[in-house]
């Protein structure tokens, strides 16, 4: 009965570690990108193959799977300011050196940066 139960927790803790840390789900990542509560990372970036309005602000995310490594991108998503200081891209990951009255935790959590890099590797 014991070992059942720590079977069925260790295969929990290594599903939820995989989804945390492991290759993310390009799927989820596609969907925060568009949401608004998520990464809305379509208020500046272009998508390919975007329909309806499509924002100029920033360059078109179209490619960065082949021109960036997995690191690479985790860390612009992450936070931008650490590969362009001055970069109007807001940092996902952290809440360092921001200012906001009401934002106490990250916008993405650790699970959902890894389900939106998985989603810009597929963009090559
Ligand atoms: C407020 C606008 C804004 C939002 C929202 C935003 N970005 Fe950006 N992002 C930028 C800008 C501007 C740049 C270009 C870097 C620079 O010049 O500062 C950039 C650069 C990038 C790059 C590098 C692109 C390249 O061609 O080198 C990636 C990858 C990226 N963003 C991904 C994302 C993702 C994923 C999201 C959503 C989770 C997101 N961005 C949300 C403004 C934004």
């Amino acid at each position: 009965m014991l070992a059942s139960l720590a079977r069925v927790c260790c295969l929990l803790c290594a599903l939820l570690a995989g989804a945390a840390w492991g290759q993310g789900s390009a799927e989820q990542g596609f969907r925060l990108m568009a949401s608004v509560s998520g990464g809305n990372c379509v208020a500046c970036h272009a998508l390919p193959d975007q329909k309806g309005t499509v924002s100029t602000f920033a360059p078109s995310l179209a490619h960065v799977g082949k021109r960036y490594t997995t690191e690479e991108l985790r860390q612009w998503v992450t936070d931008a300011r650490q590969i362009k200081p001055d970069t109007l891209m807001p940092p996902f990951g952290t809440t360092a050196g921001t200012h906001s009255a009401v934002v106490s935790q990250s916008i993405l959590s650790a699970e959902d940066i890894a389900n939106v890099v998985a989603a810009l590797q597929t963009l090559r």
